[in-house]
């Protein structure tokens, strides 16, 4: 069963997203190289609960292995699910930065790659696609499309135009009172497939997209997911409602943007 939001519902769950947008764009203040990644989730996690909300990942999942963070930071080839650590960022690094703000029942969820300093053409192509791939997903989440109207969106620009690889194992999701609900979004997939996209469904699109295999393999941890060939790996994910002609995004990267743009150590080149 996929849960159609009234306008009630769909304005607390922007107000969450927005919260997301908002630590993203502090994180994107912080970037540097030598800045460790476990000092971002810290800043993060008081920015949260100082906006009264809960980071949604932190304690997530089974009980046996819950998520220990409120960020999920993936370093170059880490695809997702990357634990916040010492490590110090560097100089051509690139990272997705993915985060959950939940308050008054509903989770925002959403994720953005940045580089740090220079990182080659290659690497900033990859970045500029996957993000151009979530925009054209975006204008598919309208009534009466299919969930696989996203799914080959996605696949069809990154893999078949660009040759990039689609990662499987991990989708896009329904979100709202649980961070994980129905329907699966893949980013691969076919046209018409899946099931029927009604007005005020709020979906959670989000491409993992990699350089080389679309191949993966998870670590010993049981969370961090990494690209089988240890090629870099790219990650963007907005929160998005059904509307009648395209999605509505509930989250933004505009402000992220701008504070990548007034921040000297990132890479601007995919903004072009
Ligand atoms: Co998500």
């Amino acid at each position: 069963m996929i849960a159609i939001r009234n306008r009630e519902e769909i304005e607390i769950i922007k107000r969450n997203a927005l919260m997301v947008t908002a630590t993203l764009t502090e994180v994107a203040k912080m970037l540097k190289p030598g800045i460790t990644t476990l000092s971002l989730d810290t800043m993060a996690e008081t920015f949260i609960r100082d906006n009264g909300g809960l980071p949604s990942f932190k304690g997530y999942g089974s009980k046996n292995n819950p998520y220990p963070y409120s960020l999920c930071i993936s370093v170059n080839q880490v695809v997702v699910h990357g634990f916040p650590s010492n490590y110090e960022l560097k100089e051509g690094d690139i990272i997705s930065v993915d985060c959950g703000f939940y308050k008054d029942g509903y989770h925002g969820d959403h994720a953005y790659t940045f580089a740090i300093g220079e990182v080659g053409q290659e690497v900033l192509a990859l970045m500029r696609v996957t993000k151009e791939s979530l925009m054209k997903a975006i204008e598919q989440a309208r009534e009466n499309n299919r969930v696989g109207d996203i799914s080959y969106t996605v696949e069809n620009y990154t893999n078949r135009i660009h040759g990039y690889g689609v990662v499987r194992e991990l989708v896009g999701h329904g979100v709202g009172k649980k961070l994980h609900e129905d329907p699966q979004v893949p980013n691969y997939g076919r046209r018409g497939d899946g099931k029927r996209l009604k007005e005020g469904m709020v979906l959670a699109i989000e491409p993992m997209i990699n350089l080389g295999t679309h191949k993966v393999h998870t670590e010993e941890d049981g969370w961090t997911v990494v690209t089988s060939d240890g090629k870099p790996s790219v990650h963007y994910e907005h929160t998005v409602v059904v509307r009648k002609n395209k999605g509505e995004n509930l989250s933004q990267f505009g402000p992220i943007e701008d504070a990548e743009r007034a921040n000297s150590n990132l890479n601007k080149g995919h903004l072009e």
